[in-house]
């Protein structure tokens, strides 16, 4: 179980004294891989023209553009919905960046109700991310835009 309590105080922490954009995502993507075991990728994905475009991460190198509609990621833009997947072969279009990754959780992030990128965690882990973590994500998700 992730450490909630303490991992999005954290986020808040860190990224309320800091007044950089690229900065604050870089040094979430690093709280999470520090504070959730069990991951392979985590980061994010910003919309730059009309796709999302690869931002700051921990993992393995990864596709460095996605179209909106796309894969889980461009799936969870174009319905700005989380997308909580417990098995990405499963999942019709899934974008395998990194072979390691059996199961997924991509939160939209928004600013003024606009969908602007997506926090992407993977894991090797088949039904790695559960309920309690889509609903604590996207608390951190809250904090994050709140603080960007
Ligand atoms: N699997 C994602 C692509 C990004 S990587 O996981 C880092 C997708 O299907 O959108």
């Amino acid at each position: 179980m992730t450490d909630y309590e303490s991992l999005i105080p954290a986020v808040k922490a860190v990224t309320a004294q800091c007044p950089h954009f690229i900065a604050n995502l870089a040094n979430t993507s690093a709280l999470i891989w520090e504070y959730m075991d069990d991951l392979n990728w985590a980061g994010f994905y910003l919309m730059q023209d009309g796709k999302l475009v690869l931002g700051p991460f921990q993992g393995k190198v990864a596709c460095t553009e996605i179209e909106v509609g796309s894969g889980v990621c461009g799936t969870a833009v174009a319905t700005g919905e989380t997308q909580l997947v417990a098995d990405v072969h499963q999942f019709e279009g899934h974008i395998a960046c990194d072979s390691a990754s059996n199961s997924e959780i991509v939160v939209p992030l928004r600013r003024s109700g606009l969908v602007f990128g997506v926090l992407d965690i993977d894991s090797p882990s088949l039904g790695r991310f559960t309920e309690e973590d889509k609903v604590q994500l996207e608390k951190l998700a809250e904090v994050l835009q709140d603080n960007l």
